[in-house]
């Protein structure tokens, strides 16, 4: 096999989130299999590489995890350098760590470049720190979806001092909320959505778990990653919003710098 294979994670949304690392292997490509919510930013960075859209988002497939695999062994042991690219980090949630066994098993040569996964970007975003002294000593990262996980956590996990970030549980929230609630969580434990963290139209809403059902999503964000995060933590990122200052201005101009 002379190609190789390089799976990577684009980070959160923006462009200038991925790694150095990242960045290089894009610009060295011949072939990019990218997913959904990568931003186009990243896509450019690939400039001499076809690219091939092979995302799931929502139930509706457009290839399956089978033939994802195939075609990363083939295009390698046809000597072309592959990259795989996901959004956040290659192995949250991503299928990432099936992609690395499967060229394990075939023999095909690959390395893996981590993301900043949403699950620690999303709520930074949102001023929100998921560790923070004497208020969370941990936080856990479960998904939605399937549901097992979050029931057993919210069932016996601590109802104080841990954060709960939960991904893909948009359309789950007023059942998580019910299920926290009847499992012995307070009302009042702060709780926030974060929709397209680190994008354009990024939008968050704090309140509390008794609140969290009744939540008002905007029709004009519907389409956006989300993510929930339970914990007393998100009170925290009153404290750091109220003096926290955008720069867009100097950001812009990273980002120029950084994409020429
Ligand atoms: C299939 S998972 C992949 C997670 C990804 N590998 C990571 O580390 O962020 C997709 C979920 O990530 C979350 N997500 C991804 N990008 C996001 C963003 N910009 N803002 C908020 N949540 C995001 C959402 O919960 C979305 O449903």
């Amino acid at each position: 096999v002379k190609g190789h294979v390089t799976l990577m994670g684009a980070g959160p949304g923006a462009a200038d989130l991925l790694t150095v690392r990242a960045a290089r292997a894009l610009a060295a490509c011949d072939l990019v299999l990218y997913d959904a919510l990568v931003d186009p930013e990243v896509l450019a960075l690939a400039a001499r590489a076809h690219r091939f859209y092979v995302g799931k988002r929502r139930g509706r497939h457009s290839m399956d995890q089978e033939t994802i695999h195939r075609l990363l062994i083939r295009a390698a042991r046809r000597g072309k350098r592959v990259v795989r690219l996901k959004c956040g980090d290659p192995f949250v949630f991503g299928r990432g760590g099936e992609e690395a066994i499967a060229l394990a098993e075939a023999g095909v040569p690959f390395d893996v470049i981590p993301g900043v996964s949403s699950a620690l970007a999303g709520p930074l975003d949102a001023g929100i720190p998921v560790t923070h002294r004497g208020v969370a000593s941990g936080f856990v990262v479960l998904p939605g979806e399937p549901s097992r996980m979050w029931r057993e956590m919210l069932s016996a996990g601590p109802r104080n001092g841990l954060t709960y970030v939960i991904l893909m549980a948009l359309a789950r929230r007023a059942e998580i909320a019910a299920f926290a609630l009847a499992k012995g969580f307070s009302t009042e434990l702060p709780a926030a959505i974060v929709l397209g963290a680190h994008t354009r139209n990024a939008w968050t809403w704090k309140g509390t778990l008794a609140r969290l059902a009744g939540a008002e999503i905007p029709r004009d964000t519907r389409d956006l990653p989300g993510l929930l995060v339970l914990g007393d933590v998100v009170a925290v990122s009153e404290r750091i919003a109220r003096t926290r200052q955008e720069h867009a201005e100097y950001k812009e101009m990273d980002r120029e710098h950084f994409l020429a």
